[in-house]
């Protein structure tokens, strides 16, 4: 496993009902029931071929009805909602996409690869409680979300676009991440065609991580 995903899988809380959505080669499920985090995981993937392949490593545990394979989108080829929902390495729209048509699971693990932002907005929008919510880095900088679908929560507008923790509580990570988006900014204003509108928006997004680094470097 890489360590992206056992930073991932170090964060699924126990329970009855698990389920790695586009679990590819089902190492989280293999991880939850290895770990005796769940009694049952699904695992689920829209591509057949994705899915073969953690059938292939889960043999043994489907065999003993201990893991249970859809091929479908998302949940929709599940009966219930599982316990605990994992979904890792999707874009974030694709995951609010995963979980708009029902009620949100009672635990989430999500580490979308992109749009994170969305993520957190849709999720505080259902009413869902954010408990871990930072940036690592293995490779790449990666966003983890993880909470509860119930209990209320509030947050900043700077807060959905960054993550909570990484604002209350910044990572050297999550510094070097903004380090790098910072020399992103300055190497894209170098190109002279840049429409108006688009050197605004970098500006702009520049502005906000010089404040966020000016505000977090002491913290490091
Ligand atoms: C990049 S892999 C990530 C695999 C694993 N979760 C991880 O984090 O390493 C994305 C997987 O999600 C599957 N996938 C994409 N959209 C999906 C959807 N709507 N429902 C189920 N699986 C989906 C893809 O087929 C692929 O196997």
């Amino acid at each position: 496993m890489t360590r992206r995903l056992q930073i991932i899988c170090s964060y699924i809380p126990k329970g009855k009902t698990f389920a790695d959505v586009g679990c590819d080669h089902g190492y989280c499920a293999k991880y939850a029931l290895d770990n005796g985090l769940c009694e049952v995981a699904y695992i689920t993937d829209i591509s057949k071929a994705s899915l073969q392949k953690a059938e292939t490593l889960l043999k043994g545990e489907i065999a003993a009805g201990k893991c249970i394979p859809v091929c479908c989108d998302g949940l929709s080829g599940l009966d219930c909602v599982p316990d605990c929902v994992l979904i890792a390495g999707m874009g974030g729209e694709e995951i609010i996409h995963i979980l708009s048509d029902l009620p949100l699971p009672e635990k989430f693990v999500l580490q979308p690869m992109k749009n994170a932002d969305k993520v957190r907005a849709f999720l505080i929008g259902r009413g869902a409680k954010i408990s871990t919510d930072h940036t690592f880095y293995d490779g790449k900088y990666y966003d983890l979300i993880v909470g509860d679908g119930a209990g209320g929560d509030t947050y900043s507008d700077w807060e959905i676009a960054f993550g909570r923790d990484n604002l209350k509580n910044p990572s050297p990570d999550f510094a070097n991440r903004m380090e790098h988006d910072r020399e992103e900014c300055i190497k894209l204003l170098q190109n002279t065609s840049l429409s108006r509108e688009s050197r605004e928006e970098i500006l702009d997004r520049k502005k906000r991580t010089e404040a966020i680094l000016n505000a977090i470097t002491p913290d490091i």
